[in-house]
C-alpha cells in the first residue's frame, strides 16, 4: 500500500478521495492548493500525487508536476482535469506525469490507476536498489552476482587473484569464463603487466605452436622474420589459454614442456628464453573426461589445473537473473545513448525468471539489448522479449489436460502419487539415469529429488 498526496482546490472531490483511497489502505494525505502541496513533498515521502490541473493561487497543477520531475523523481504523478483542459493534461504527460484522469472520473478507474503507479513506483525502487548493490558488494571486478553460489565464489577468487597458482575456469557456454580471467588477472599483482587472450580453438593448428612459443627468421616457408611468441608478450603477465580442451595434443605437449622448464623455445630457435607468465585456462567441456578418453594429458591437466573455478550455469542461480539484467539495462541503455527504458516490468522478469538460458549470461545481455531497441514504453514488456523466452513452456514434461481430468477414484493423495512417480521416472529416463540432471529437468534441488525418491520407495 502506497502513500498519497491529494492536491484539489475542491473539499468535497478531496474529502472523497481521501475515504475511497484510505479504504484501499493507502495512507493518504490532502493539501488545498499547488503550494501547500509542494511543502509536503518537501516534508514526507509520497509514492503517488493526485493533482488537480488547475487551481487558484501561484502554483497551479504543471507547477507541482515540475516540482516533482526536479525533486522528487521516482513519485509518481496523475493530473486531474475537466474536459476543458484535457489537452494540457496530455501536455503533462510528456512532461513526465503518468497518467491524467478526466472529471468524473469512476471509483474503478481512479483505483486501478494508483495500483499500477504504486507498481511502477515499486520497480524504479528496486531499480534504484539493485544499482548500488552493483556499486556496493555483489561484484568481483566487472563479474557480478548476488547468489549465495556467487558471493561464496567472490571470496574465493578475491584470495586466487592475489596468488600466482595457474587456475582452470569451468563453465557452459556464456557464463563468464573470460570475465573471470580478466578480473584474476586485473585485481592480482600482475595487473601492470599484459594479460593475453589466446583462443586455442580458433588458431589453425599449424600456427598455434609458433603463435604460442614464436619463431626465427627461415623456420619455415614463409617465416621472413623473427617472430616474438604469446609467452613472450604476455611475460610479467597472465596468458589466457581459452578452449584449452581444444589444444592438439603435440602442442599440449610443448606447452607441459615450458609449465616445468619456465622457459620457451622459439621454432627454429637454438637458444631457450626464461619466461615468466601466468597461465589461466578455461574450458566449456569436462576436462577431466577429456583425460579418461586420453584426448588430453593428464600431467598437462595437473599443471593448469592447480585449482578449478567452476561458474554455475544461469539457470542455477536465479538470483543473479534480475540483478544482472538490470545491470545490462543500464549498460545498454547508457551506451544507445540514453535509452527511454526505465526498468523491467514484472510480466517480464518473471518469464526472464523462469527461462532456462542455455547461452546462460550472454544470453541474457543479447535478450536485453535486443529488447531495449524494442520497447517503445518506459518499462521493458514481454512483447519486445523472444519468442522462445515468452513461451515458457520449455520443459519437456507432458502436462496434464484439465478438461480430460476426472476425478480420481483412489483418492487425491494415491493419484498424486501415481503422477509424482510417473514423472520422476519420466525425469530420469530423460536424463539417461544421472539423478542430478533429472532434478534439473523437474527444477527441483538434488535434496528433494532423493527425498521424493525415498518416499515412494523409488531409490535402489
Ligand atoms: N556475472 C557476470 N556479470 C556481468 N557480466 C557477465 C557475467 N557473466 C557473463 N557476463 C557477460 O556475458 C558475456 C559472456 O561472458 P564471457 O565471454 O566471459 O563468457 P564465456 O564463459 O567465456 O563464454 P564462452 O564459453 O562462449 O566463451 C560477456 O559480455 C560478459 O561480460
Ligand atoms: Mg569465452
Amino acid at each position: 500500500m502506497g502513500k498519497i498526496l491529494i492536491i484539489d482546490d475542491e473539499l468535497s472531490l478531496r474529502e472523497f478521495l481521501q475515504i475511497l483511497l484510505s479504504k484501499d489502505n493507502h495512507e493518504v494525505e490532502v493539501a488545498v492548493n499547488g503550494e501547500a502541496g509542494i511543502e509536503l513533498l518537501r516534508q514526507q515521502e509520497f509514492d503517488v500525487v493526485l493533482t488537480d490541473l488547475r487551481m487558484p493561487g501561484a502554483v497551479d497543477g504543471m507547477g507541482v508536476l515540475r516540482y516533482v520531475r526536479e525533486h522528487r523523481p521516482s513519485v509518481q504523478i496523475v493530473m486531474m482535469t475537466a474536459f476543458a483542459t484535457t489537452e494540457t493534461a496530455i501536455e503533462a504527460m510528456k512532461l513526465g506525469a503518468y497518467d491524467y484522469l478526466q472529471k468524473p472520473f469512476k471509483n474503478e478507474e481512479l483505483q486501478a490507476l494508483v495500483h499500477k503507479c504504486l507498481e511502477k513506483r515499486a520497480l524504479l525502487k528496486e531499480n534504484v536498489q539493485l544499482k548500488s548493490e552493483l556499486q556496493e558488494r555483489y561484484n568481483f571486478g566487472n563479474f557480478l552476482g548476488k547468489s549465495p553460489q556467487m558471493v561464496s565464489l567472490f571470496d574465493l577468487l578475491h584470495k586466487v587473484a592475489q596468488s600466482e597458482i595457474n587456475v582452470l575456469i569451468t563453465g557452459e557456454n556464456g557464463t563468464g569464463k573470460e570475465l573471470v580471467a580478466r578480473a584474476l588477472h586485473y585485481n592480482g599483482p600482475r595487473s601492470g603487466r599484459p594479460f593475453v587472450p589466446v583462443n586455442c580453438g580458433a588458431i589453425p593448428e599449424q600456427l598455434l605452436e609458433s603463435e604460442l612459443f614464436g619463431h626465427t627468421k627461415g623456420a619455415f616457408t614463409g617465416a621472413d622474420r623473427d617472430k616474438m611468441g604469446l609467452f613472450q608478450v604476455a611475460d610479467g603477465g597472465t596468458l589466457f589459454l581459452d578452449e584449452i580442451g581444444e589444444m592438439p595434443s603435440h602442442i599440449q605437449v610443448k606447452l607441459l614442456r615450458v609449465l616445468q622448464e619456465k622457459s620457451i623455445r622459439p621454432l627454429g630457435g637454438a637458444k631457450e628464453q626464461a619466461v615468466d607468465v601466468r597461465i589461466l585456462s578455461a574450458t566449456n567441456k569436462n576436462l577431466q573426461d577429456e583425460v579418461k578418453a586420453g584426448s588430453f594429458r593428464e600431467d598437462l591437466f595437473f599443471r593448469l589445473n592447480v585449482l578449478t573455478v567452476e561458474i554455475p550455469a544461469l539457470r542455477e542461480r536465479l538470483e543473479d537473473i534480475p540483478l544482472l539484467a538490470h545491470h545490462f539495462l543500464n549498460l545498454y541503455g547508457k551506451n544507445s545513448g540514453g535509452s527511454h527504458v526505465q526498468g523491467i516490468s514484472r510480466d517480464a522478469m518473471e518469464l526472464l525468471v523462469n527461462y532456462d538460458f542455455p547461452g546462460n549470461v550472454r544470453e541474457l545481455e543479447n535478450l536485453i539489448e535486443r529488447g531495449l531497441l524494442f520497447e517503445s514504453e518506459d518499462m521493458l514488456q514481454p512483447e519486445s522479449l523472444p519468442a522462445n523466452v515468452r513461451n515458457r513452456s520449455t520443459s519437456t514434461l507432458p502436462t496434464v489436460e484439465l478438461e480430460q481430468l476426472a476425478l480420481p477414484h483412489e483418492g487425491l493423495e494415491v493419484f498424486l502419487e501415481k503422477v509424482e512417480r510417473q514423472l520422476l521416472e519420466l525425469a530420469l529416463e530423460q536424463a539417461n539415469g544421472v539423478r542430478k540432471e533429472a532434478a534439473k529437468l523437474l527444477k527441483i534441488s538434488f535434496r528433494s529429488f532423493r527425498y521424493r525418491l525415498a518416499k515412494l520407495s523409488m531409490s535402489e
